[in-house]
C-alpha cells in the first residue's frame, strides 16, 4: 500500500499535535510529536545541571539520552519515554516550557533530534508535527501543512491547557512564554521556523477539530492519488 509522510509544522498552541494525532489515527500512521523530544532533552538537562551553553557538556550528555515513543492505549496516544522512563506528563511543566526554546537552538541538540526523526520516517506511513519538519527534516515529504492561528485564540488555548496543572498561572504569563518562544524559534541560527514553501496554510482560528481534520483528510487523499509508487 503506498504511503506518504505528512508534515504539519507551526508555532506553539497552533492545535498541530491535535490534528497531527486524529490524523494519523484515521490514516492509521504513526505520529511523532518532535516537540516532546526537545522537551525531555530539556527536561533531563535541567535535572542534571547541564550547562546547554557548553558544547562539551551537551555533547556528554546526549550520549546518556535515548528517547522513543510507545503508543498507550488507555489514552490513546504515543508517549514519550526517556531513558526508558515515562516523562509525557513531566514535560508539560512550566519550566520546561521556559527553558526548551533556548536548548532547541542548540546546533548539536537540533543535530541529535533530526537524525532521530529522520530514522522514525523511513518507513513513511508517518504525521509528525514541529517547527522544521517540512523544511529541515523531510524536505521531500509529500504533504506538508502549516498551521496558523490567531494570537488570542492561541493563548487562550494553551492557558486552558496549563490551568488544569496549574490554577495559578495566569494569561499573562502564559502570553509572554507564548511571544518569547516565537521570538526564539523564529530567530535562531540553525533551522527557524519558517512555513516550507511547498506547505499550504490552514489558519484554525475558526475551525472545529473535525473541519480540520477533513481538510487535511482531502488533502492526503489528492496527495496518495497523486503518488505513483
Ligand atoms: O511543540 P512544542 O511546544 O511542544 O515544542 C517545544 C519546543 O521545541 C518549542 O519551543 C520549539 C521546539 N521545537 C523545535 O525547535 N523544532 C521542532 N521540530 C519541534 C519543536
Amino acid at each position: 500500500m503506498k504511503k506518504i509522510i505528512v508534515t504539519i509544522d507551526g508555532f506553539s498552541s497552533c492545535g498541530k499535535s491535535t490534528l497531527a494525532k486524529a490524523l494519523a489515527r484515521e490514516m492509521n500512521y504513526v505520529f511523532i510529536d518532535s516537540g516532546a523530544m526537545y522537551r525531555a532533552i530539556t527536561l533531563y538537562f535541567l535535572r542534571n545541571h547541564v550547562n546547554w551553553n557548553s558544547k562539551a557538556e551537551v555533547i556528554k550528555a546526549l550520549d546518556n539520552i535515548t528517547l522513543c515513543f510507545q503508543y498507550n492505549a488507555e489514552t490513546d496516544g504515543c508517549e514519550i519515554f526517556l531513558n526508558d522512563e515515562n516523562v509525557e506528563w513531566l514535560i508539560r511543566d512550566m519550566l520546561v516550557a521556559e527553558n526548551v526554546s533556548e536548548v532547541a537552538a542548540v546546533k548539536e541538540v537540533r543535530e541529535f533530534a533530526v537524525a532521530e526523526q529522520r530514522k522514525m520516517g523511513k518507513l513513511k506511513g508517518i504525521v509528525m508535527d514541529g517547527r522544521d519538519i517540512g523544511t529541515t527534516v523531510f524536505p521531500k515529504a509529500e504533504l506538508k501543512i502549516f498551521l496558523t492561528a490567531d494570537p488570542a485564540v492561541r493563548v487562550e488555548r494553551r492557558f486552558k491547557e496549563l490551568y488544569i496543572k496549574n490554577p495559578n498561572i495566569t494569561i499573562d504569563e502564559v502570553k509572554s512564554n507564548l511571544e518569547m518562544r516565537d521570538y526564539i524559534d523564529s530567530n535562531r541560527e540553525f533551522s527557524p521556523l519558517r512555513q516550507a514553501e511547498d506547505a499550504i496554510v490552514l489558519n484554525n482560528s475558526k475551525l472545529t477539530h473535525q473541519e480540520q481534520l477533513k481538510f487535511a483528510l482531502r488533502l492526503v487523499k489528492e496527495k496518495l492519488e497523486a503518488v505513483t509508487v
